[in-house]
């Protein structure tokens, strides 16, 4: 059986190298593998670190593209593609412009779509935006729905999709955690970025931020006027990579740029990333893998959004959503900072995304799941 695996951004690529590595070993399937490269350095970032090869590389990213372009792009390279390689079935992760286009181009092409990641809904068609959208839409035609949940299951039940197409995988990322945490064990020298950040801040704890939503840009400046006011603790360190989208970049180098206790670095590797999130005491972040990935570590989450479509770290007391108002991210940090308690009750590793064995699942469901 031949399945074409299509993505194009780094999250997708983390979620997705599990099930690659699961597909190459399993002499049941022909693996292809085709990246849109929406996303190219930090894309790139992951494939090496999984060894991951493409046979198509579209090399589809231009700077500040527009989401139109992109999605049309997108829609008639992957076409193409899939003319040459005629698979069996298309798999697409998430909630991505290349997650959409990719999969809209399999159902014209008449090919069937495995979606995995299926059924994370806020409820909210302007957050995240465009995700939101996204999600709902590849849900109506796709014959396979992986979903990592049983919330998620739930919410595909009540948008009427079949009940035999809905499965509950457990979540990819809590895969490729494991399977990183491994490398890193086995070769710390592939943390050594954070290995010197965490000289350089040695006796201070870590904040760690990221911020990249599209519905957040207006509010850049206000998430940089929180980190500000933190940075002048001298109990704390700030560890934020910055997204490499413009949009992000340029406000955060203009707004956090020389402050002692701030590192303001390029996208750290997974491997990095990876340690970063084991060394720090919270994350303040709005990105969606991070909320699933923290809780498996135990660290507390404040989530810069005012929805959010991974409800479970919420339930489990390990995640908040705290929006983007200075005044409340700069009160909700210092709570989680001197107040130890709140901070032990927040830490207490949670994992209700999985148990490391969602690429093996989605495999057998793949070979037997009707099409
Ligand atoms: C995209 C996804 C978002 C996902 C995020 C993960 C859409 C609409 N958005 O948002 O759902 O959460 O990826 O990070 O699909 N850039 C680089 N190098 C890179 C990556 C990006 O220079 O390696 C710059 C380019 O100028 C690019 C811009 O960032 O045009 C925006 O990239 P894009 O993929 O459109 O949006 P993201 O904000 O990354
Ligand atoms: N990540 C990484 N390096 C970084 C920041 C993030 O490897 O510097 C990883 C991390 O695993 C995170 C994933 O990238 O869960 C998701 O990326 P992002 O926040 O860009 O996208 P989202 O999950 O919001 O779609």
């Amino acid at each position: 059986m031949k399945i074409l695996t299509v993505f194009g951004t780094r999250p997708e690529a983390i979620k997705l190298f599990p099930l690659l590595h699961a597909l190459r070993d399993d002499p049941r399937f022909e693996s292809r593998v085709c990246v849109t490269a929406q996303h190219r350095e930090m894309l790139d970032q992951v494939l090496a670190f999984a060894g991951i090869v493409p046979d198509h590389d579209l090399g589809l990213m231009r700077d500040r593209q527009s989401l139109d372009t992109l999605n049309a792009r997108i829609l008639v390279e992957v076409g193409g593609v899939l003319e040459a390689e005629r698979p069996d079935w298309v798999v697409v992760q998430g909630d991505t412009t290349t997650a959409f286009a990719a999969a809209l181009a399999a159902h014209y092409h008449r090919i069937p779509v495995c979606h995995v990641e299926a059924g994370l809904r806020s409820g909210d068609l302007a957050n995240p935006w465009p995700e939101e959208m996204n999600r709902r839409a590849i849900a109506t035609f796709a014959a396979l729905h992986c979903a990592p949940t049983g919330l998620a299951a739930d919410n595909l039940v009540r948008e009427s999709i079949e009940r035999e197409r809905i499965h509950i995988t457990g979540n990819t990322v809590i895969d490729a955690l494991l399977w990183a945490r491994e490398r890193v064990r086995e070769a710390p020298e592939s943390t050594r970025i954070m290995r010197e950040l965490e000289r350089r801040f040695e006796g201070r704890r870590i904040v760690r931020i990221s911020a990249h939503r599209r519905e957040n840009f207006g509010h850049m400046r206000e998430i940089a006027s929180a980190i500000r006011r933190l940075s002048q603790r001298d109990d704390l360190a700030i560890v934020f990579p910055v997204h490499r989208n413009p949009a992000v970049r340029d406000v955060m180098q203009v707004e956090l740029s020389g402050l002692d206790n701030v590192a303001l670095i390029d996208p750290l590797d997974y491997p990095n990333f990876v340690r970063l999130l084991d060394i720090a005491h919270l994350m303040l972040t709005d990105s969606g893998g991070v909320q699933e990935e923290a809780p498996a570590l135990g660290t507390p989450v404040l989530v810069m959004r005012e929805t959010t479509e991974r409800p479970e770290a919420i339930a489990a007391g390990t995640a908040r959503l705290v929006g983007t108002d200075p005044e409340r991210i700069v009160n909700e940090v210092t709570r989680l900072l001197d107040d130890s308690e709140t901070h032990a009750a927040m830490a207490s590793a949670h994992n209700p995304y999985g148990d490391g064995q969602a690429a093996s699942r989605i495999c057998d469901l793949l070979k037997e799941a009707p099409r």
